[in-house]
């Protein structure tokens, strides 16, 4: 073991506890955006409610999600190098699932930009689906987390 690791000594479990409140944040943001994407859609471009659409989802990037995206990461790498799991195969595993979930968040971040341009170019179905990556993402990033397999 690294001599650097287990370096949070006790505060570990607050920082623990810190990821975890902010991984539920982000969630809700990942499960809030592509809903209000759905409904953007069935409001025509340029009307008064697609200028209110834009705003919630500006305020839901700018408020929620990106700072929760950038808190999750900073203690979970602190959790990382505390913990010296790079080696370990559920750390690996968790590690490239979280970062599909950013670029999930990225491609968010991307459509919204679109949706502020006028553009849709998704379905409705099509952002339903979308809607399902988060979900599962976390249900296995939590199983490699807890139960380490
Ligand atoms: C963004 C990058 C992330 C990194 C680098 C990271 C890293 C870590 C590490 C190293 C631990 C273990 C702490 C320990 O017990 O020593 C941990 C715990 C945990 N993480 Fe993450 N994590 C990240 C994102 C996420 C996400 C997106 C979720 C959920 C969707 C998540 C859910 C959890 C949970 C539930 C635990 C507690 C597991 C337990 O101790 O029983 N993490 N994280």
């Amino acid at each position: 073991m690294a001599d650097w690791a287990g370096f949070l000594g006790a505060t570990m479990l607050w920082v623990k506890a810190a990821h975890i409140i902010f991984v539920i944040f982000l969630m809700a943001g990942l499960f809030m955006m592509p809903r209000f994407f759905v409904y953007h859609h069935q409001c025509a471009v340029g009307s008064d409610e697609d200028k209110k659409w834009i705003e919630r989802e500006d305020r839901l990037r700018r408020i929620i999600l990106n700072p929760s995206l950038t808190i999750v990461w900073v203690l979970g790498l602190l959790l990382a190098f505390n913990g010296n799991y790079w080696g370990e195969t559920w750390f690996i595993a968790k590690f490239i699932l979280v970062f599909a979930l950013s670029g999930y968040h990225g491609w968010m971040i991307g459509y919204f930009k679109k949706l502020q341009q006028g553009q849709r170019p998704l379905t409705e179905k099509q952002l339903r689906l979308l809607n399902e990556v988060p979900g599962v993402a976390a249900a296995i990033i939590v199983i490699l987390a807890v139960i380490r397999p």
